[in-house]
């Protein structure tokens, strides 16, 4: 077998075929994609057939490998089949920005690109990464940040609702989560996915945060507003002009929102500061004193701020886009235009 197709090769192809078959827009074309991976001319069917002229040794490994190839690909023809013929389909939750890139030379997502800038800013500073679940208890995304139930901005989140469970929405609901893990002092970030029932040019029902969260002694607000200064400096490479507007949020008091002077028309106005001359890119504070206590620190002892930005607002300043469904859509001529 291995002068004729080997296991690397047809598993390059299943993770091909697990792509495909996922992306299928109607019944016909995931038959054509059946034909092509399970029908009898393809490599799996040729690969299956040629097993008899193996060892009986190689024939156990090899085998075994193979049909669960073959059946991964059945059993995702067999639920492609059943979403389609409902109307559901996959809510985007793993959605993959790793995947590998077929065809043309690969190159990262340019939100991966963003990402990976910030974390490298951040990992200066020695800031640990920190994770949580994207499917949050209310618990975590909500009452522990001192949005208890029926406090009116709740509904300000719309929020998409899984039984007792919500889908995250804003990175938030990690800060709980970092000062369980790892206590105060605390320098953490945590970047990934949020969702909002909420869909245009500049909103999408699946967007991505970044959160920082500092936790120390004698921490205050003039620390915030070095870190964001200098954080939006390094980001977009040139000096930035900065302003903070008191705002609210539950989970920190004192609360502001950050507007930069607009980055592309230098704070002269246009379409995309709406002829402002501003542009909001976060909320941030410093954290609420029952917030702490949740995540078991101390208030009187410590103090901490945190700050909560769209990533893909970064990316469309950082890249001059003005349409946030280009990330999504995965169009290889726009994708192949970023490098850095
Ligand atoms: N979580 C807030 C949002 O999604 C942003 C924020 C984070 C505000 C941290 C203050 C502190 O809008």
């Amino acid at each position: 077998l291995s002068d004729l197709v080997p296991l690397s090769t047809l598993k390059t192809l299943l993770v091909e075929a697990l792509s495909l078959i996922e992306r299928a827009k109607d019944l016909s074309s995931l038959e054509q994609l059946r034909v092509r991976f399970l029908g009898k001319k393809s490599l799996i069917s040729l690969s299956l057939k040629k097993l008899k002229e193996l060892s009986l040794e190689e024939r156990k490994s090899t085998g075994a490998e193979l049909h669960s190839i073959r059946s991964s690909v059945q059993d995702a023809l067999e639920e492609k089949k059943k979403a389609l013929k409902t109307g559901s389909s996959s809510l985007l939750l793993d959605w993959d920005y790793h995947c590998p890139v077929y065809g043309e030379e690969a190159t990262f997502h340019p939100l991966t690109l963003t990402m990976q800038r910030l974390e490298d800013i951040f990992f200066q500073w020695g800031c640990v990464m920190v994770d949580g679940p994207q499917i949050e208890s209310d618990y975590y995304n909500f009452t522990a940040l001192n949005i208890p139930e029926n406090h009116p901005s709740r509904t300000m989140h719309d929020t998409f609702y899984i039984q007792d469970r919500v889908l995250r929405t804003h990175t938030s609901s990690v800060q709980i989560h970092a000062m369980r893990e790892w206590g105060a002092p605390l320098r953490a970030i945590a970047m990934g996915p949020t969702y909002r029932c909420d869909s245009d040019a500049t909103h999408s029902p699946m967007f991505h945060q970044l959160e920082a969260l500092w936790v120390d002694k004698d921490l205050n607000f003039a620390n915030l507003k070095g870190v964001l200064q200098e954080l939006l400096e390094l980001f977009f490479e040139r000096k930035v002009n900065m302003r903070l507007r008191r705002s609210f949020f539950p989970f920190t008091e004192p609360s502001a929102e950050v507007d930069i002077a607009c980055v592309l028309c230098e704070g002269q106005g246009c379409r995309t500061c709406k002829q402002t001359g501003w542009l909001e890119i976060l909320g941030c504070g410093m954290v609420h004193p029952s917030v702490l206590e949740h995540g078991h620190i101390d208030p009187a002892c410590y103090q901490g701020f945190a700050f909560g930005v769209g990533v893909e607002r970064l990316a469309m300043l950082k890249y001059g886009l003005s349409d946030l469904r280009l990330f999504y859509e995965n169009d290889p001529r726009f994708l192949r235009q970023f490098f850095r």
